[in-house]
């Protein structure tokens, strides 16, 4: 030790404690030359020959406890440039000031590790909560970030660079965490890219030349939405779900290859409906996720990039591509390796390696049709909207399943609404007039077993029940 600090005993026993203690004295004296060389240390310091910091041996770092007196700048020592410096010079140990109660430099016993960014295979149990998907491996370790964090995300980068292989990381995440309604478009002739995620819970996957069904569909669900958080007195679909029993589920929407919209006859009236979705979605837990290689190009153009909250770059050739896409430089950077990625994140640039991702089987399915049709007209089960799902929900456990205008206004329609709304539901087939219930309006068969059944069937409504046929549903006769 010199005599400028001094090391109080450590405060735990540890392994490799001559190891650890020959570190220790190295890394303080090298700070205290560096503190030296730079004209930190105030007069008094040397003169009186007082310890300038103690150093604390921890686990796996030690800290630099400073007597702020005996500095002649405290602010010097804690700032970025000095950080370097002594990072540098400790052989790219870490180093991390903080300033809270007193002024500590933290630093690593052992240089931190080479940034390894081999792609590794995505591993769905590693997911932190079901609404979570995976970005790849950093610096610090595997990244996973939230989709209600992401907001709305655009995804650009090369011919080939691995957007699509992203996506695909992220739809089987969601599908995975099983609580996330997806709707896909990859803008190729029969869904090429998504068609292997056709028939499975909870996704829609919109046909080559489907896209506005789809994103009708889409915005149906956020108009209905908005009603049903209107009348629930909420302002977004969160605050809704925080309240309700029945939760929403957050929708995500993939449009991959988005410049290929401009190839279809009705671009302009997609290219308004994303949009549309971009900039209220998410009030509502609907959030695009948009890809392409090229963000300058004439569809992308027409859709605000400035909505798009979350940015994600593949590697691209020139700075011009990063600014449109990252709204920064930086993805021109990137080695031009398959699934290398930078994201916007917190305000900083993150350096990432995609994980590398199966692709579903794809049996060979015609969706040149609109998906959410059956050969006999009637709705299929998984496309029953949510609000419509957890209105049913209210109305099987408050009311016996009995959709009727007196309910609708009990729990706070107006007369006018809940007629109109019980008028759609009859169209859709959703209720019916059930002679055993004196032709009162009930929660269709078919309806009922889009529910989560497993705590609705124990819900005591016997006559209802016991009037539900097997078979198909009773059509709702018009009164
Ligand atoms: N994370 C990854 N790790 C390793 N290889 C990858 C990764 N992502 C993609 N690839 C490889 O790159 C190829 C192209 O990927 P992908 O189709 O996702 O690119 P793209 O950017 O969507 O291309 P396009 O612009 O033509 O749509 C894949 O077939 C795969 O072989
Ligand atoms: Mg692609």
């Amino acid at each position: 030790m010199t005599d400028a600090f001094a090391a109080p005993q450590a405060q735990q026993p540890f392994d490799h404690e001559a190891q650890r203690s020959g570190l220790a004295q190295f890394i303080a004296e090298r700070t205290l030359r560096l503190l030296t060389k730079s004209g930190a240390i105030a007069e008094q310091g040397q003169v009186f020959n007082q310890p300038i910091f103690y150093a604390w041996q921890r686990e796996d770092r030690l800290v630099l406890v400073f007597n702020p007196l005996l500095l002649k700048n405290p602010e010097a020592v804690l700032s970025a440039r000095f950080r370097h410096h002594l990072s540098t010079v400790l052989g790219g140990r870490a180093v991390v000031p903080t300033n809270t109660r007193g002024v500590f430099l933290q630093v690593g016993y052992w240089p931190a590790p080479p940034i390894d960014l081999t792609a590794r295979p995505l591993n769905l149990r590693e997911q932190p909560d079901p609404f979570c998907v995976p970005i790849g491996i950093t610096a610090k370790g595997s990244l996973w970030l939230s989709i209600f964090k992401m907001d709305s995300v655009l995804v650009g980068g090369s011919r080939r660079m691995g957007k699509t292989r992203l996506l695909h990381g992220w739809i089987q995440a969601l599908h995975h965490g099983g609580q996330t309604r997806l709707y896909l478009w990859d803008g190729k002739p029969n869904c090429a890219e998504f068609r292997g995620y056709s028939g499975q819970p909870k996704i829609t996957v919109i046909g080559e030349r489907d896209l506005m069904t789809g994103l009708t569909e889409v915005s149906n669900l956020m108009r209905d939405r908005a009603q049903l958080l209107a009348h629930a007195g909420v302002a977004d679909f969160h605050s809704y779900n925080a309240k309700s029993a029945v939760k929403l589920e957050p929708i995500v929407l993939v449009v991959d290859e988005v410049a290929a919209i401009s190839l279809l006859p009705d671009a302009e009236q997609i290219l308004r409906a994303i949009e549309d979705l971009i900039s209220r979605g998410g009030a509502f837990g609907i959030y695009p996720v948009l890809a392409t290689q090229r963000p300058s190009a004439t569809a992308v153009r027409g859709i605000s990039k400035t909505n798009l909250s979350t940015r994600i770059a593949l590697p691209v050739p020139s700075h011009t591509d990063s600014q449109i896409i990252l709204e920064r430089v930086g993805a021109e950077k990137l080695a031009k390796i398959q699934g290398r990625l930078a994201i916007v994140w917190d305000a900083k640039l993150i350096e990432a390696q995609a994980f590398t991702v199966d692709l579903p089987s794809s049996d060979e399915v015609g969706l040149d049709r609109a998906p959410d049709k059956r050969s006999d007209g009637q709705p299929q089960p998984s496309t029953v909207p949510d609000d419509v799902c957890a209105l049913a929900t209210r109305c099987w456990t408050e009311n016996g399943g009995k959709f009727t205008e007196a309910w609708l206004t009990a729990i706070g329609w107006g007369q006018k609404e809940a007629r109109r709304e019980q008028g759609r539901w009859a169209d859709q087939g959703w209720i019916f007039q059930n002679p055993r219930a004196s032709r009162a309006w009930c929660v269709s068969p078919s309806l009922r077993r889009t529910l989560t059944l497993g705590t609705l069937s124990d819900e005591p409504d016997e006559p209802n029940r016991r009037d539900e046929p097997d078979g198909p549903d009773e059509p709702p006769s018009q009164a």
